[in-house]
């Protein structure tokens, strides 16, 4: 949208979290409250996306990405004043200005184009995204007239008992105008409980230069709660985390139990997979079709092809090709690459390797830097001893390799194809093709 600004208010504390971590960069299903907020800005497309930041402004801004603009309000003097700061950025700039709050994580992109189009169509000085609650506690009140346009914006730390009875609340998303709203901020005075600018009364000033203020009131309440405390985030986390398990499930996949299962926002997941309990999928992970993830397994940042099979293992930063299988309780750390049909089994340790198709480390074995070919067999408990105290070193295996069970691969080491080491072997030398080594076999005592 060319006509459109959008500017986040990201700059409070937050203290009611009871936090050192700045209120908008605590997170919701894997990501900061301020981080959906922006995200959500930019599926409009704005000209320009601006974060307003204070409290701790060098964290938030390293730790928010997007094409996105911050802008410093040096002083927290309340939320006018936060939208005050952008108006020099804003200078060349005329058209709507949607002003977001940065604790508001659940709502939608879609809720923001109607309000939008509701803005255009009556051509209102600003339009207000309210909702009706049963608890309107800590919100600012929508006031009426006996025709039901909005008046003013009441904080509820300002409100009459009458006032505050009222349930219909500012969700604080609003757009306005870009003039007006600059000739209204500067209008703004403290004269309130909190003593500072309130953005919530520029609809007020607005009314009584003769404009009008429009609201779209919208049903659903979950999307615009604002995150003032550790419960209202708990509740925030429940309910985004039930919106992503519901948008599987519309597309085809299986979750036994949508009430314990985390999925972050940019997963995906393939038709006609199972996600059993206790399972989370992480950052920028993708999952194939028809793949069984087990209970209690972690998946962080990893591609898992089609038809896998994991169990209550943890992978992190890996690719798993299709029809694998992994697990119970084996650990993939980043740089992992199986190829297809490969197994890494119980208590199985895998980290920076690469294990070609058809491949099996079955049982309780540690491989670390090592370049293993096609079906080969890696016998239970060995060990890949890959660091000498100092510097890291490769271990690289053959294709059809038979490596015996509790063998020690000191690295750097090279075993051929077809290659076989016994039982129990420190492997020191390299192994040529075909060749067998054998080890250190225990002798009866004296
Ligand atoms: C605000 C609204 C209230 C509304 C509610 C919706 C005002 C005065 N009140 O109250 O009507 O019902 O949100 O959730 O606007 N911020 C800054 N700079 C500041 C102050 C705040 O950037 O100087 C940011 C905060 O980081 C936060 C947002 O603005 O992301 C809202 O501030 P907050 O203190 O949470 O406002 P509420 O009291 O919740
Ligand atoms: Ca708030």
């Amino acid at each position: 949208m060319a006509n459109l600004a959008t500017i986040t208010l990201a700059a409070g504390k937050g203290t009611r979290m009871k936090s050192s971590l700045p209120k908008v960069l605590h997170q919701v299903a894997g990501n900061s409250m301020v981080q959906h907020v922006v995200d959500t800005a930019s599926r409009l497309e704005p000209l320009h996306n601006l974060v307003i930041v204070g409290y701790k402004a060098e964290q938030v801004k390293a730790e928010t990405g997007g094409e996105i603009q911050f802008v410093k309000q040096e002083q927290q003097l309340g939320t006018g004043h936060a939208v005050m700061q952008a108006k020099d950025d804003l200078a060349d700039f005329a058209g709507v200005v949607l002003v977001l709050y940065g604790d508001t994580p659940l709502l939608t992109s879609e809720t923001l184009q109607q309000l939008i189009k509701k803005h255009k169509t009556e051509e209102a000085a600003a339009t207000i995204l309210t909702t009706k609650v049963d608890d309107p506690t800590g919100y600012g009140r929508i006031i009426r007239d006996q025709s039901d346009y909005v008046t003013k914006i009441v904080e509820e730390k300002d409100a009459t008992v009458e006032e505050a009875k009222i349930n219909e609340i500012n969700t604080g998303i609003c757009c306005f105008e870009s003039e007006l709203l600059w000739d209204a901020l500067a209008k703004l005075d403290t004269d309130n409980a909190q003593g500072e600018y309130y953005l919530t009364d520029v609809p007020e000033i607005l009314v009584a230069q003769g404009y009008s203020v429009g609201a779209l009131s919208i049903s659903d309440t979950q999307q615009t709660i604002g995150v003032n405390t550790r419960k209202h985030l708990a509740e925030a986390e429940q309910i985004l985390r039930q919106r992503i398990c519901n948008y599987h499930l519309e597309n085809g996949v299986t979750i036994i139990d949508p009430a314990n299962t985390y999925i972050g926002d940019e997963v995906k997941i393939g038709q006609d997979s199972i996600i059993y309990p206790f399972a989370f999928l992480e950052g920028k992970t993708e999952v194939g079709s028809e793949v069984v993830i087990g209970p209690q397994t972690r998946i962080n940042d990893s591609i898992i092809g089609n038809q896998v099979e994991i169990n209550s293992s943890t992978i992190i930063g890996s690719q798993v090709g299709d029809r694998s299988k992994v697990g119970p309780y084996a650990y993939l750390r980043p740089g992992t690459k199986l190829a297809s049909e490969v197994k890494v089994g119980d208590f199985v340790e895998v980290k920076k390797s690469e294990i070609a198709k058809g491949t099996k480390v079955p049982h309780l074995s540690y491989i670390g830097d090592a370049l293993i070919g096609q079906n080969t067999n890696i016998g239970a408990g060995t060990i890949t001893a890959n660091y000498d105290g100092q510097q890291k070193y490769r271990t690289v295996i053959g294709d059809d390799v038979f490596i015996g069970s509790d063998s020690t691969l000191v690295a750097p080491l090279r075993i051929g194809d077809r290659a076989i080491t016994g039982a129990g072997p420190v492997v020191t030398k390299d192994v040529e093709a075909d060749d067998l080594v054998l080890g250190v076999p225990a002798e009866p005592k004296e």
